[in-house]
C-alpha cells in the first residue's frame, strides 16, 4: 500500500492505562479512511499522537517517507498534516469569515492573539479572503459570514471546522475527529460529499474518525477498527464492519 501517513507500533500511556497499546496505522494516499471503534478505544489518542498534540511513549509517525514523531503540531501542518478537533476550536470573537481566513496559515500561538480586539479583515491578503469565501459557499455556510460562532448551531459549526481544515493551501493529509456529530442526517451525507470531492479534486488524504457508520461507510475506500487501543482489524468498509472482532468489541463495549 502507498501510505502517506504512518502510525508505527504506537505506544501511549495515562498512568496504568495503555490507551494505544502497539497501534499500527497505514493511510493510503489519497482515500478517505475511516477509523471507528467504541468510546474509548483511542481513536482521538491516535489523532493527537498522528497530529503531534500528543507524543508517544514509543513507536514512530511516519509523514510521506519522514519520521516526525518529534515534530511539533506546528510543524507538522507546515508539512501538510492538518486536523480538526472533536469539539470545534473557534475564535468566539471572530466572524466566520475570519475563523476561516485564519486557517489558512495554521492557528497561531494563543499568544499572537492575546489582546487583539480589533477587526482583522485588513490583515488578509486579498486571496486570503476569497478563498476564504469559495471555501464557505462550498460548505454551505456562506450566508453566515458576519455571525460570530457562538450564534451557530452545532452542525454549522462543524461545518466551519471543516472549512478550516481545508484552508491551507497545501494540505495533504486532513484528521477529522467525527465530522458529523449533532449535525442532521442531510447535512452528515453533504458533508461526507463535500469530502469526497475534495479528495477527488485535491487529491488529499482524508482520516475520520466517526461513529455514525451507517452515514459514513458509503463513503469511505478503507477502514480501521480499534478496541481497547489495539487495531482489531483493517480492510474495506465491508470487510471491517463485518470482521467478528469487531462486532464483538461493539457488543462488548
Ligand atoms: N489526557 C488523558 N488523561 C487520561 N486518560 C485519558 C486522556 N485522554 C484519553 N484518556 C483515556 O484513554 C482512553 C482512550 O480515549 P480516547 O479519547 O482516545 O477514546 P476515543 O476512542 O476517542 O473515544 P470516543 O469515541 O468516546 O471519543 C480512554 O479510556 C480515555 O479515558
Ligand atoms: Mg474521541
Amino acid at each position: 500500500m502507498d501510505a502517506i501517513l504512518k502510525a508505527e507500533n504506537v505506544v501511549k500511556t495515562f498512568g496504568a492505562l495503555r490507551a494505544l497499546d502497539g497501534v499500527t496505522v497505514e493511510v493510503p494516499r489519497g482515500k478517505i479512511t475511516l477509523l471507528i471503534g467504541p468510546n474509548g478505544s483511542g481513536k482521538t489518542t491516535l489523532m493527537n499522537v498522528l497530529s503531534g498534540v500528543l507524543k508517544p511513549d514509543s513507536g514512530r509517525v511516519i509523514l510521506d517517507g519522514e519520521d516526525i514523531t518529534e515534530l511539533e503540531p506546528h510543524e507538522r501542518f507546515k508539512r501538510g498534516l492538518v486536523r480538526n478537533f472533536q469539539i470545534p476550536r473557534l475564535f468566539a470573537g471572530l466572524l466566520v469569515l475570519e475563523n476561516a481566513a485564519f486557517a489558512r496559515h495554521g492557528n497561531p500561538g494563543e499568544g499572537v492573539f492575546t489582546g487583539i480586539m480589533k477587526r482583522l479583515w485588513r490583515d488578509f491578503e486579498e486571496e486570503t479572503v476569497r478563498r476564504a469565501v469559495r471555501l464557505i459557499t462550498f460548505t454551505r455556510i456562506r450566508h453566515l459570514w458576519d455571525k460570530k460562532p457562538g450564534e451557530l448551531s452545532g452542525g454549522q459549526m462543524k461545518l466551519l471546522e471543516i472549512t478550516r481544515s481545508l484552508m491551507p493551501d497545501n494540505a495533504k493529509v486532513v484528521l477529522m475527529d467525527e465530522p458529523t456529530a449533532g449535525v442532521n442526517p442531510t447535512l452528515a451525507h453533504e458533508i461526507f460529499r463535500r469530502i469526497q470531492q475534495i479528495r477527488d479534486e485535491r487529491g488529499i488524504t482524508f482520516l475520520i474518525v466517526e461513529h455514525r457508520l451507517d452515514i459514513a461507510t458509503g463513503y469511505v475506500d478503507y477502514a480501521y477498527a480499534m478496541a481497547y487501543g489495539k487495531v482489531v482489524a483493517h480492510g474495506t468498509p465491508e470487510e471491517v464492519l463485518n470482521h467478528p472482532k469487531v462486532i464483538e468489541s461493539y457488543l462488548g463495549g
